[in-house]
Formats: structure tokens, C-alpha cells, sequence
């Protein structure tokens, strides 16, 4: 589980509608070839007992320790270990004998947005994504913390400079009102910053590019209360703005 990260190739929110309305033999295939990364081997830490059925937990692009001190190992063996491998075991739990059972994760996301009759289905799932996108805006060792090329560029004509993104980034984090996710999205030309509270995903239009995990399960073990503390020390040595720049597309 030490390969690479891989840019996670999440379409725009509404192709991944019209993908999951219309589900065209193109949109299926295509949508198959974005879940290669959801589909990866559950070989990683936590993952031994990996739960049957459609969905499996996606390996981690490090060790359990690699983010440390910034994210014990500790953290990640719940966070990851429990958390995102029990949104697995209970999306299986929840597809079994449905409808669902055959599409792939985003399908799911897609064909549950926004209906209160399967917010189960949709919470489960979009953890799923979500938590490994999260896993994927992070890198050991500060290796990704310095934007180059086109990120550096869109940084800069967006919000003013680096430092400038890296504040917008924390304040959303930090603004968020309970559990969510602050995120990094390209919004046609322009990037933007936008919370989402519990499993969503930005609206329709907002491209993901990173994204920082402030449910407290996220943090609490390494950080308590101060979610600020948490979020700075991740946009300071563990954010990597290589995978938003691989994100732009
Ligand atoms: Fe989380």
C-alpha cells in the first residue's frame, strides 16, 4: 500500500448526475474506469477482515505511520481502520439484494444526492469517496506542500497567493459547524474554497481538488478540541497540492 497516490478522477457533479440518470454504456465504462481506485486491493492497515460484497476498502497511498506526528498512527488505525472500513461494511450491508449492489460507488452517490428516503445509501457511500479522496490530499514528509505549475498558478490568480488559499482552507475548516469537510474546488476557471456538513460532497459545478477532514474523529486523539491546531498543522506539512494540481484535469 505504499504505491503512488493517484489522482482520483471524481467528474464534475453533474456529469456524475447525468452518468448515474442515464447510465449509456459510455457513462458505465467510463465510470467502471474511475472506480479502478475505489477497487483497489484491501491490503492496507485495518483491512485484514475486509468485509464481503460489492464495495471494498480502498488501500491507503501510505503506512499507518507516515503522517505521523501530524496524524498519529493511532488516529489512522481508527480513523481508517474503523471509520472508513465501517462505511464499507455497512454500504455492503445496505446494497445487499438491492438495485445498488450493481452499480459502482459513484453510481451510488450519484443515484442517492439528495433523497431523504436513502440518505443511509447516499452517507455511506459518499464516506466512502470522501475518505479516500482525504487519504489522497495528504503526503508524508511535507513532500506536497510547496504548489508547482498550474496549482501555484490558479493559487495565486484566485486568491492572492498560497498563503492567502492555505487561510481560506482553515477558516472554512474551521468554520464548519459540527462534523464535515473543507475543500479546495475548481469552479470553471477559478478555484474556490467550500465546507459541506456530514458525508456531503460540493454542489453540482464544484470540482473536488482536496479536501481536509474535520469530523472529530479525524483529529480528537492527536488534537482534543483544537480543530484549528489540527487543520494548521495539516495545511502546513501534510497537504499535498500535487494531487489538486493533478485534479485540475
Ligand atoms: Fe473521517
Amino acid at each position: 500500500m505504499t504505491d503512488a497516490p493517484r489522482t482520483i478522477p471524481f467528474s464534475r457533479r453533474s456529469a456524475l448526475l447525468t452518468a448515474a440518470a442515464g447510465l449509456t454504456a459510455a457513462a458505465v465504462t467510463t465510470l467502471r474506469g474511475r472506480l479502478a481506485f475505489a477497487a483497489a486491493p484491501a491490503s492496507a492497515p485495518g483491512s485484514a477482515a475486509a468485509p464481503t460484497g460489492p464495495f471494498t476498502l480502498p488501500a491507503l497511498p501510505y503506512k499507518d505511520d507516515a503522517l505521523a506526528p501530524v496524524i498519529s498512527a493511532q488516529t489512522i488505525g481508527f480513523h481508517y481502520g474503523k471509520h472508513h472500513k465501517g462505511y464499507v461494511t455497512k454500504l455492503n450491508e445496505l446494497v445487499a439484494g438491492t438495485e445498488y449492489a450493481g452499480m459502482t460507488l459513484e453510481q451510488v452517490v450519484a443515484a442517492t444526492t439528495g433523497k431523504a428516503d436513502k440518505a443511509a445509501l447516499f452517507n455511506n457511500a459518499a464516506q466512502i469517496w470522501n475518505h479516500t479522496f482525504y487519504w489522497h490530499s495528504l503526503k508524508p514528509a511535507g513532500a506536497g506542500v510547496v504548489p508547482t505549475g498550474r496549482i501555484k498558478d490558479k493559487l495565486q490568480s484566485s486568491f492572492g497567493g498560497v498563503d492567502e488559499a492555505k487561510k481560506a482552507l482553515h477558516q472554512a475548516a474551521t468554520g464548519q459547524f459540527g462534523s464535515g469537510w473543507a475543500w479546495l474546488v475548481a469552479a470553471g476557471d477559478k478555484l474556490e474554497v467550500v465546507k459541506t456538513g456530514n458525508a456531503e460532497l460540493p454542489a453540482a459545478g464544484k470540482k473536488p481538488l482536496l479536501t481536509i477532514d474535520v469530523w472529530e474523529h479525524a483529529y480528537y486523539l492527536d488534537y482534543q478540541n483544537k480543530r484549528a491546531d489540527y487543520v494548521q498543522a495539516v495545511l502546513d506539512k501534510l497537504i499535498d497540492w500535487s494531487f489538486a494540481d493533478k485534479n485540475l484535469g
